[in-house]
């Protein structure tokens, strides 16, 4: 499929389920009103936020949870531990702003980090948007210091298109 149709599919994205993506040990679903505290608990804490934006407090985390996890078409997705039910972060998957492209990111919790959840999320994300989706591109940003971020990006086959840039580095990958 092409761009072109990318734009009209996006609608169906989590349309008939709460479920995004499920993967070994992950499943990316819908925010609902009880993950404020589980979510405070990595948006609260600065070296997650280093690179993203100011540390949130509870109510700027419920407010973002409301706007952004549970809208019709959610900007991200929370993003659960499959063996025990915790959210451990979110992921970010939405039409970039001006482009058929979609984006991708993650936040996850420190203790998260360093065990392939980003790697994992991007393989299913990347799979679902091409072959379900009909998605021709999906893009991701980072800030030049953020080299964790950077990694993971490049881990999941995304390569650096300057091109792209707008305000951050833009990396993407082709639906082939
Ligand atoms: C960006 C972020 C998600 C990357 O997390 P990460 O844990 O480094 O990335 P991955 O989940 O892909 O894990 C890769 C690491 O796990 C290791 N790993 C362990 N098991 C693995 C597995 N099964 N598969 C792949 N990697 C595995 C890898 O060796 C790698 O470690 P290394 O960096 O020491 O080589 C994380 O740093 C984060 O949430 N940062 C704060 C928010 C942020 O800045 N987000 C980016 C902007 S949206």
């Amino acid at each position: 499929m092409t761009d072109e149709v990318s734009g009209d599919l996006s609608a169906r994205v989590g349309e008939s389920s709460d479920c995004l993506v499920r993967t070994d040990r992950l499943v990316a679903r819908r925010f609902v009103p009880s993950d404020v505290d589980a979510a405070l608990a990595y948006l609260g804490d600065p070296a997650v936020m280093e690179f993203i934006e100011p540390c949130f407090d509870r109510a700027r985390a419920a407010e973002f949870i409301k706007a952004a996890g549970m809208a019709p078409e959610p900007l991200v997705w929370a993003v659960e531990l499959r063996s025990t039910g915790h959210l451990i972060g979110h992921v970010i998957f939405h039409p970039w702003a001006g482009s058929t492209a979609w984006e991708l990111g993650w936040i996850l919790r420190q203790d998260a980090w360093g065990k392939g959840y980003a790697t994992e999320l991007s393989a299913a994300l990347i799979e679902y948007g091409f072959s379900q989706l009909g998605i021709g591109h999906i893009i991701a940003e980072a800030v030049p210091t953020n080299h964790a971020s950077i990694a993971a990006i490049e881990r999941a086959g995304i390569t650096r298109s300057p091109d792209l840039d707008k305000d951050l580095p833009v990396w993407s990958i082709h639906n082939q």
